[in-house]
């Protein structure tokens, strides 16, 4: 395939990355299983709330092999605060199945749990300079301005096309600084709100050109957002709190405040509530007194507060009752 773009297009990206791409902890490793690491947590978070994540990640588990051979309380214990604890549990098995050997193609890292056609890429092309398309939402809006494309980013066809684009655009050489470079521009220039005046490549940009990259990428219009409310109970002894784990996502295996299986009275008001999003529902959680009648519930200490793993919307609620939990 002859490339799309001429040299002065790789030129220009090339040098404007190198002089301005951010230092992030998990760029300039060769690492595979940092670069997974990342990656993992990249997925629906962003940059600034992952730095933290990462380091304490890469300090208690700095090997695949440890990862392995983590307790998946540990585990979760250290991703809670991230969210989508799938991709935790996800990465922790994977870690399981790559045992000594990293694979060193697609379809074998395909294989992998949580592992989809862009965490794939990723990890290939940053480890060992793959020459292998990758497509995120930041290189997605590039590519869909670059090219002027006009259909939906988020559709079948539309996905297909913009995973086309960053396929033909891929130069023979440093393809993984080619693709980190169309990431970091996405990231810092090419953003919803573009900075066309800073742009080192507005020239090949057909956006640009046509003068509408503010109206691109085209998206599906979004789902609704739905309503709803969750009752949990406060149930104190002393310096002890009752809470229950889950066994059913979301949040399988982590601790929450005891569900409430009842109405509440008419006249009973939450201690505390608290709203928060997930997937496509905004959830108000109320929290309600209750006497120490619970069965079926640990009596969890400050200590064990703060080391079990408890989603951040019942963490919140604890923080807010001054159980002593902090947030991370
Ligand atoms: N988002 C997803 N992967 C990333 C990476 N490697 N660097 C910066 N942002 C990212």
């Amino acid at each position: 395939m002859a490339a799309l773009f001429p040299d002065s297009f790789y030129v220009q990206l090339r040098d404007w990355f190198r002089q301005n791409a951010r230092a992030l902890p998990w760029r300039g490793t060769s690492d595979p299983y940092a670069i997974m690491v990342s990656e993992f947590m990249l997925q629906q978070t962003q940059v600034a709330t992952v730095i933290p994540y990462f380091n304490r990640w890469m300090n208690q588990f700095p090997t695949v092999q440890s990862l392995a051979a983590a307790s998946e309380q540990d585990v979760l214990s250290l991703w809670q605060g991230l969210g989508y604890y799938s991709r935790a549990k996800n990465l922790h098995w994977t870690s399981k199945e790559i045992g000594d050997r990293f694979p060193d193609n697609l379809a074998d890292m395909k294989k992998l749990p949580g592992m989809g056609d862009y965490t794939a890429g990723a990890i290939l092309t940053f480890s060992r300079n793959a020459r292998v398309p990758i497509v995120d939402a930041n290189i997605a809006r590039v590519l869909a301005r670059l090219f002027d494309f006009q259909k939906p980013i988020d559709s079948t066809d539309g996905r297909a096309k913009i995973w086309a684009y960053a396929a033909q655009l891929l130069p023979k050489e440093n393809a993984g600084e080619f693709n980190a470079a169309l990431m970091e521009l996405g990231a810092l220039i090419c953003t919803p709100r573009p900075k066309c005046a800073e742009c080192p490549v507005t020239t090949h940009c057909l956006a640009f050109q046509a003068g509408n990259p503010v109206r691109l990428p085209v998206k599906l219009p979004k789902a609704a957002v739905t309503q709803k409310v969750e009752r949990a109970l406060f149930i104190s002894n002393g310096d002890l709190i009752a809470l229950v784990q889950r066994t059913q996502n979301p949040w399988k295996n982590m601790w929450v405040l005891p569900p409430m299986t009842h109405e509440p009275d008419v006249l009973e008001m939450p201690v505390v509530s608290h709203k928060y999003g997930i997937t496509r529902y905004r959830v108000t959680l109320e929290i309600y007194h209750a006497k120490s009648t619970a069965v079926g519930v640990r009596w969890c200490n400050p200590l064990e507060l703060e080391s079990l793993p408890i989603p951040s919307p019942h963490r919140r609620v604890l923080e807010a009752l001054g159980s002593g939990v902090s947030q991370r």
